[in-house]
């Protein structure tokens, strides 16, 4: 039975470009589609722009231009990342347009008119110098256990302790150093703690979708119990959402609620609904149909781990109280990492996507690797530039692409490109029928490692009967062989050729344009595979034509080094207050001598390190550099510290003293920190100024 699936990934924001693990879910998703598409189901798979917040605002801001023209820019990129991993979203689109200003004006007013809208009264930090009330991110202090400076408004890096940002020791605004003040403002809040909302959600994330799968995977079902609670009745422990910010704000205004906006994830998840009918009006398909909430659409969301909570609670709470349709299913997968450290959202990790491209690695491996470790569990993968050598070039290019170009010589040498098979080739189908439904129904359900684990156990097999029939022997003596002889090698042949069709199409998800090749090239066939092509056996084939590269392990050194020219995009801090030069009198900047640096035990943030001021002593400075510096990269070098600062107690001992770097939150290279080392010639203890 043919299905309609309206398929989407996470909506980026738009302040940023694509990093590896944006990358890595559109892969994911691409394949669920493609593969869901030769089963000759229909896809609606879109994307879009997540336009709106404060850190847009600012950022388009600080660069002197609109926010819309910021979102411009970056969704003129979008296109060379998409097209460049063969991601093949249906439509994209941007949260900052009139279908989901609409769309998400509705929902508000449909979920106030069934009572599940609320105002309240609030007190909130404002920067009296900006002008704004600040999120928490833009809110840094002394941390209230710790004392350590500098600390976040959630949690402090130092001791790791959790508090709100009311709770910090002089707190100021990391826009414009101003000490905040309190003040209230009027906020609108979803009655997410509504017993009929919580009794909903409680059915919701317990559910199946309409094919008797759970809708949730074990490990999210859990942390929805968690967030639930247990008790059967309507008792839970949520709190309402706050789904409104005061101006300045970009973002959807609230009807009949001058200078209130949504709050940006209130109208972020309403973008897939936007995308969806835009694309509608592109290809004069109904919305209203497609949506109809007892209609046969599936909705499914492919998500990373951290948005679950707005996923499986606010989203279908607000479809369903706006009277909509329910998703069917969330796939939320794990981050990825590379060789074991971790990626941070903003600043991405050590793979560019554009730079892998830019160097001219194929896009096709990386779809290979990322499918030969994904499955269907939240676990985080890890992306390793030894095992993806060994996965393309032993399994990708050894054994799949390497049954091709054996064969196809033969066969085009001696058989001018004609197949013919001896005997019965009846369970050579059924193996291949067997094994491509196996993989489809694995494909289906995100078991995309194991997948390709039999995809290769299967050419394994095709090898083997190929190198045991040693097709190379009768090849040797043909101008002397028998009919029958001949008949053999083309046999033998034909069927490593049909095998590769096969695994040709197994793998068409994973590599759409290899396979494409290989159905339009070498087989020469007028359309793309589908699932029933796996058992159809080829009768001829054109000249083999060279198919996939393999990969030199120096690329994934020059993917892998940081760039030549850092390139530390400009903007995003405004510069502080005026002082005078009295005021900077005040700071003592010496020249030190890094004579050793360590880790710290238990902090994956700091490194110790010990100073020579030429002061007759060594000094112990706790710096959170550890992200961007080696220990021993950076003993015997010079620095620059702040030599007269407080000595502060922290977890790990006293540090004496502060290191000076330059940091960019958005920057790629090194983490975003560089520390600071004066031209040769200086000599430790020297005073700056
Ligand atoms: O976490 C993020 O990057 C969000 N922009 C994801 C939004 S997903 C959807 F709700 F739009
Ligand atoms: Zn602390």
């Amino acid at each position: 039975m043919s299905r309609t699936i309206f398929v989407t990934t996470a909506l980026p924001y738009a302040n940023g470009s694509f990093h590896i693990g944006h990358i890595m879910e559109y892969i994911q998703a691409d394949i669920w589609v493609r593969s869901m598409r030769m089963s000759g189901h229909t896809v609606h798979f879109v994307g879009a722009d997540d336009a709106h917040g404060a850190p847009i605002m600012l950022k388009a801001e600080a660069e002197g231009i609109t926010p819309d023209q910021l979102v411009e820019r970056i969704a003129s990129e979008r296109p060379r990342y998409l097209n460049g991993f063969h991601i093949k979203f249906d439509h994209w689109y941007r949260t900052n347009s009139p279908e989901n200003k609409e769309l998400s004006q509705n929902i508000y007013k449909e979920l106030k008119a069934a009572g599940f809208i609320e105002t309240r009264t609030i007190e909130q930090f404002y920067d009296p110098v900006k002008g704004m009330f600040l999120p928490d991110r833009y809110i840094k202090g002394e941390c209230p256990s710790c004392k350590a400076k500098d600390q976040y408004g959630d949690s402090c890096e130092v001791c790791s302790s959790v508090y709100s940002p009311t709770d910090l020791i002089n707190p100021y605004s990391t826009l414009t150093n101003a000490t905040p003040v309190m003040r209230s403002s009027e906020h609108f809040f979803f009655r997410l703690s509504d017993p009929k909302c919580v009794a909903f959600l409680k059915e919701w994330t317990n559910g199946v979708d309409r094919h008797g799968n759970p809708r949730l995977q074990s490990e999210v079902l859990g942390k929805t119990r968690e967030w639930l609670g247990k008790g059967e009745d309507g008792e839970s422990n949520l709190n309402d959402w706050d789904i409104s910010r005061d101006e300045p704000y970009f973002g959807t205004p609230i009807p009949d609620a001058p200078g209130k906006y949504f709050y940006v994830w209130l109208d972020a998840p309403v973008g897939y609904l936007a995308s969806l009918k835009s694309y509608c009006a592109v290809k004069g398909m109904d919305f209203d149909a497609l949506m109809d909430p007892n209609g046969d659409t599936e909705q499914v969301h492919f998500i990373g781990k951290d948005i679950v909570y707005f996923h499986a609670l606010f989203w279908p709470a607000m479809l369903k109280f706006s009277g909509r349709k329910t998703p069917d299913s969330l796939n939320v997968h794990g981050f990825i990492t590379v060789s074991g450290e971790k990626m941070s959202k903003s600043r991405g990790t050590g793979i560019s996507p554009l730079r892998y491209l830019e160097i001219g690695m194929d896009a096709e491996w990386m779809r290979y690797y990322i499918a030969a470790k994904l499955n269907s569990h939240v676990e985080d993968m890890d992306f390793n530039p030894d095992d993806f050598i060994a996965r393309v070039n032993s399994d990708l290019v050894g054994k799949y692409v390497n049954i091709a170009s054996r064969a196809a010589s033969f066969i085009s040498k001696h058989f001018d490109g004609q197949l013919a098979y001896v005997g019965d080739t009846a369970e050579m189908q059924q193996n291949f029928t067997d094994t491509a439904n196996t993989i489809r129904a694995d494909l289906e359900r995100r078991e995309y490692g194991r997948a390709v684990r039999q995809i290769m156990a299967l050419a394994d097999q095709i090898n083997q009967a190929f190198d045991n029939a040693k097709p190379w022997l009768l090849a040797k003596g043909i101008a002397d062989a028998s009919a029958e002889q001949k008949a053999e090698l083309q046999d033998i042949c034909s069927r490593a050729l049909a095998g590769f069709k096969a695994l040709s199409v197994m793998l068409s998800p994973i590599l759409p344009q290899l396979s494409q090749k290989v159905a339009s090239e070498l087989f020469e066939m007028d359309r793309d595979f589908v699932w029933t092509d796996a058992a159809e056996l080829p009768t001829r084939i054109a000249a083999f034509k060279h198919l996939l590269q393999r990969v030199e392990p120096a690329k994934l050194d020059e993917l892998l080094a940081p760039p030549e020219a850092p390139v530390v995009e400009p903007g995003g801090e405004v510069i502080a207050d005026t002082i005078d030069i009295k005021d900077f009198g005040k700071v003592d900047l010496r020249v030190a001598k890094i004579v050793n640096c360590t880790e710290v035990e238990g902090s994956d943030k700091l490194l110790c390190l010990t100073l020579d001021l030429d002061e007759g002593r060594h000094r112990q400075i706790f710096s959170g550099i550890k992200s961007a510096y080696k220990p021993e990269d950076l003993i015997g070098k010079l620095t620059v510290v702040v030599a007269n600062l407080a000595p502060r107690k922290m977890r790990f001992g006293v540090s004496e003293g502060m290191v000076l770097a330059a940091s960019h939150n958005d920057s790629k290279v090194n983490n975003g920190l560089f520390i600071l080392e004066p031209h040769s010639g200086a000599t430790p203890g020297m005073r700056i100024s």
